[in-house]
C-alpha cells in the first residue's frame, strides 16, 4: 500500500474551539499581536512547539500507574535506567525536569570566561545557558543552512573547516567541548549525517575534545539519516542511533520531544569524574540522582517513550506526514525551507513578504495572518526572536550569518491528523496567493532579553 496512515487509533479525543474571524481579531489586539500571549484555549492547532505537546499512549498512560514514587531508589528510575542505557550506549544516565536543566549543569561544569562552545547552531537556551557562564557560543551550521530554497540532504551539518579553523584561532585548551545538534532545531529542523559527525569527531580526536550531543530529536535525525545517506536504507534505526551516540562522549536530551512526554530530561555522560560532579549538581537543584527533578511516574513514561519513538512504523508516519505538509504548501505557492526536515516546516516569510521589510518584521505578519485567518498558531523565528543585540561583547564573535526570516509550523506528536494539516495548508496557501494583505508591525514594548515571549506590536 502506498498510503502513508496514523499508526494508532485515537482513544480520548480533546475538544479544539471554533473561533469567528470577529473574535480571532479581538484576541490577536488583546495579545499585542503576539501569539505567545493567546491563550491556548483559543487556539484551534496550535504548532507553536513540538515540545512537550506530544500524545502519550496508552502504555505509557498505564505506566504512571506503576510509577513507584521512592524518594530513592525507585524500581521506576532502574527501569528507566535499563532503557536508556540500552537505546544510548551510555552507563552514566542523570534524570533532569527538562533539556535546559541538562544543559546548565553540563555548562556549570565545563563554562567560564574566556571559553569558547562551538555548536551547527545553539537552540536559544542551549546559547543562554553557555552564555550565563561567561563562555561564548559560536554557531557554524554548514553554509547550505542559509540557502531556504536549496535542497540539500543535510543542510543541519556542522562547518567541518570552521571547526577546525576556529580550534585554531582560539586554542584546543579553551574549547571545553563541541557540541552537534541533531536535527539542527533553530538552522530550519533539518538533520545532520553520520559522516558529518565522524567528521566532526576526527576534529575533535586530532585536538583532543570531547563531543556532545544536543540529542532532543535523535529518533528523527536517525530516520532522516537511513532515508537520505547513503548505504543506510537497510540499517534498523536502533543501529543507526547507536552509531550516532557512539561517536559522542556526552549528549543533553529534552525527552519532551522524541523521549514522547510531556515532561523529562537526560544527561549522558561517559567520563566519571564528571558524572560525579553532574550528579552533585543535580542533588543541589533538581533532586537525588535517581529521580532528578521527575516523579517516578514521569521516569515510566519516558522509558516507554524512549521504545515507541524508535518504532519504524512511527518514525516512517512522523517524517511523511510533515513532508506532506511542507510538499502541499510549496504546491500552494508558499516558500519554505526545502527540503522539510522532521519536526517542523519553516515557512520563508522574507520570501513570502517582499513588501515587509526586516525591520517591520515579516515572520511576526506571517504569524499573525495564520492566526486572524484560521485560529492557527506558530512561531516566528526571524528578526524578533534574533534581532535584540546579544548580552556579551560582540568583538569575539564570527559575523553572524545573514538572518532569516522564517515562521516555525511544530508538529506535535501523534497529536494531529491529516484533516487538521490539510485546513492548515489551505489557510497558509490563501495567504501566499495574497501576501499584500499581510502587514508589517512595530514594537510597542519589549523586555532587555528574550523580547519573542513577552514583547507586544502594533501594526504599521
Ligand atoms: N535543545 C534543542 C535543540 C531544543 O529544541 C530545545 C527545546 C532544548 C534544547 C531545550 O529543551 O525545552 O526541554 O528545556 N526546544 C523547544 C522548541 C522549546 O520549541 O523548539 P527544554
Amino acid at each position: 500500500m502506498k498510503t502513508v496512515i496514523e499508526p494508532f487509533r485515537i482513544k480520548s479525543v480533546e475538544p479544539i474551539r471554533i473561533t469567528t474571524p470577529a473574535e480571532r481579531e479581538r484576541i490577536l489586539r488583546e495579545a499585542g499581536f503576539n501569539a505567545f500571549l493567546i491563550h491556548a484555549d483559543e487556539v484551534l492547532i496550535d504548532l507553536l512547539t513540538d515540545s512537550g505537546t506530544g500524545a502519550m499512549s496508552a502504555a505509557q498512560w498505564a505506566g504512571l500507574q506503576r510509577g513507584d514514587e521512592s524518594y530513592a531508589g525507585s524500581p521506576s528510575f532502574y527501569r528507566f535506567q535499563e532503557r536508556v542505557q540500552e537505546v544510548f550506549g551510555f552507563k552514566h544516565i542523570l534524570p533532569t525536569h527538562q533539556g535546559r536543566a541538562s544543559e546548565r549543569i553540563l555548562f556549570d561544569l565545563v563554562g567560564a570566561p574566556g571559553r569558547w562552545v562551538p555548536n551547527n547552531t545553539h537552540f536559544d537556551t542551549t546559547r543562554a545557558n553557555v552564555e550565563h557562564t561567561g563562555a561564548v557560543a559560536v554557531d557554524i551550521p554548514c553554509p547550505e543552512t542559509r540557502r531556504p530554497a536549496e535542497r540539500h540532504p543535510f543542510k543541519g551539518n556542522l562547518d567541518v573547516a570552521a571547526l577546525e579553523a576556529l580550534i585554531n584561532k582560539v586554542g584546543a585548551e579553551n574549547v571545553p567541548l563541541v557540541m552537534v545538534t541533531v536535527t539542527n532545531n533553530s538552522g530550519g529542523g533539518q538533520p545532520v549525517s553520520l559522516a558529518n559527525l565522524r567528521a566532526v569527531r576526527a576534529v575533535c580526536d586530532r585536538h583532543k575534545l570531547p563531543l556532545f550531543l544536543d540529542a532532543c530529536r535523535f529518533a528523527e535525525n536517525a530516520y532522516l539519516i537511513k532515508q537520505r545517506e547513503p548505504g543506510m536504507q537497510d540499517h534498523p534505526v536502533r543501529e543507526i542511533v547507536r552509531e550516532m551516540f557512539n561517536l559522542a562522549d556526552g549528549a543533553t536530551i529534552s525527552a519532551k520531544k522524541d523521549g514522547l512526554v510531556n515532561t523529562g530530561g537526560l544527561l549522558l555522560l561517559r567520563d566519571e569524574k564528571l558524572f560525579m560532579q553532574a550528579s552533585n549538581l543535580l542533588i543541589l537543584t533538581e533532586g537525588f540522582v535517581t529521580y532528578g527533578g521527575l516523579a517516578g511516574r514521569d521516569l515510566e513514561a519516558m522509558a516507554c517513550g524512549f521504545e515507541e519513538v524508535l518504532h519504524e512504523d512511527y518514525l516512517a508516519y512522523r517524517i511523511r506526514s510533515v513532508a506532506y505538509v511542507g510538499d502541499a504548501l510549496s504546491a500552494a505557492g508558499v516558500p519554505i525551507v526545502q527540503p522539510p526536515g522532521g519536526h517542523a516546516v519553516y515557512i520563508d516569510a522574507g520570501a513570502l513578504c517582499p513588501h515587509i521589510p526586516a525591520s517591520q518584521f515579516p515572520g511576526q505578519a506571517v504569524v499573525c495572518g495564520l492566526y486572524r485567518k484560521a485560529g492557527i498558531r506558530a512561531v516566528e523565528i526571524g528578526s524578533v526572536m534574533f534581532g535584540q543585540a546579544p548580552p556579551h561583547a560582540t568583538e569575539t564573535q564570527p559575523a553572524a550569518p545573514p538572518r532569516l526570516e522564517l515562521v516555525r509550523l511544530a508538529m506535535p506528536r501523534r497529536v494531529y491528523t491529516q484533516s487538521h494539516m490539510d485546513y492548515v495548508i489551505e489557510a497558509a496557501g490563501e495567504l501566499a496567493k495574497d501576501p499584500q494583505s499581510l502587514r508589517g508591525l512595530r514594537i510597542v514594548h519589549e523586555p532587555p532579553v528574550l523580547r519573542h515571549f513577552t514583547a507586544r506590536f502594533e501594526e504599521v
